[in-house]
């Protein structure tokens, strides 16, 4: 993989970055992590999207009923997880439910495992159905920017089996877009590289979403409000609001 550099925008907050097999997350700071639940003080997610995560929950009244389990993990605890998972369920299981250490998006801080509450609850696999309170989450998480990143369907594209549980965070409009389109994030990205997306959400606001493959590509109508993200594929995904500084 390339390396990228993007002077003033700090790697953990680009949100629309691509982690998996073949894009490892490049070496970065700790991101600034919070609990978006209280009561699991030890389940970390970088900040903003921790708060994301908390909003959604209490908007589907779901705070004791959506619990999250795994949050952002050390490069040293997604190696334990696989070798762990590796010794008790072999290598099958291990790489279809567990990402090579280096290449988890855990690792960013942006993914989160959640679990309907239950008196046990399994780690590597937990329950998070598609009916009640996990359904109505699911249903409202991309307006919060989160996105159900392992589809079944998906499986041969992202190299990993379905996981219901695991909730990536990419920011809105692109966990809208993606959605609308039923795109995962690296055919997401893939697109962005062949044409720019327009987004309307539900009270007018407008954004702009286009793929730069560097920064001097940067457009200087300034107007509005300007978010940049690395893709880890070599470019850079700008986002543009209009009407909003
Ligand atoms: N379970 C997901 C793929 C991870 O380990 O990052
Ligand atoms: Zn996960």
């Amino acid at each position: 993989m390339k390396s990228q550099t993007l002077p003033q925008v700090r790697l953990h907050t680009s949100y629309q970055i691509l982690v998996n097999q073949s894009h490892p997350l490049p070496p970065l700071a700790v991101p600034d992590l919070a609990a978006p639940d209280p009561a699991c003080p030890d389940v970390l997610m970088e900040r903003h999207a921790a708060a994301l995560l908390s909003a959604c929950i209490r908007a589907v009244n779901g705070a004791g009923k959506i619990i999250p389990v795994s949050g952002w993990r050390s490069h040293e605890e997604q190696q334990q997880i696989w070798d762990d998972t590796l010794t008790k369920e072999g290598p099958v299981f291990t790489r279809n439910y567990v990402a090579f250490p280096g290449c988890s998006e855990h690792e960013s801080g942006l993914a989160i495992d959640l679990a309907l509450a239950a008196p046990e609850i399994d780690f590597i696999r937990p329950e998070f159905p598609y009916t009640g309170v996990c359904g109505e989450f699911r249903r409202l998480a991309p307006r919060y920017g989160f996105v159900e990143r392992y589809r079944a369907e998906k499986q041969s594209i992202t190299g990993i089996a379905a996981e219901p549980w695991h909730f990536r965070y990419v920011g809105v409009p692109h966990a809208q877009l993606m959605e609308e389109l039923g795109l995962c994030l690296e055919e997401y990205l893939e697109l962005l590289r062949h044409r720019s997306l327009q987004f309307r959400s539900e009270n007018g606001r407008r954004a702009k979403v286009q793929y730069l493959p560097n920064l001097s590509a940067l457009p200087d109508n300034a107007s509005g409000y300007r978010q940049l993200s690395l893709d880890n594929a070599g470019g850079i995904i700008l986002t543009q609001w209009e009407g909003f500084v």
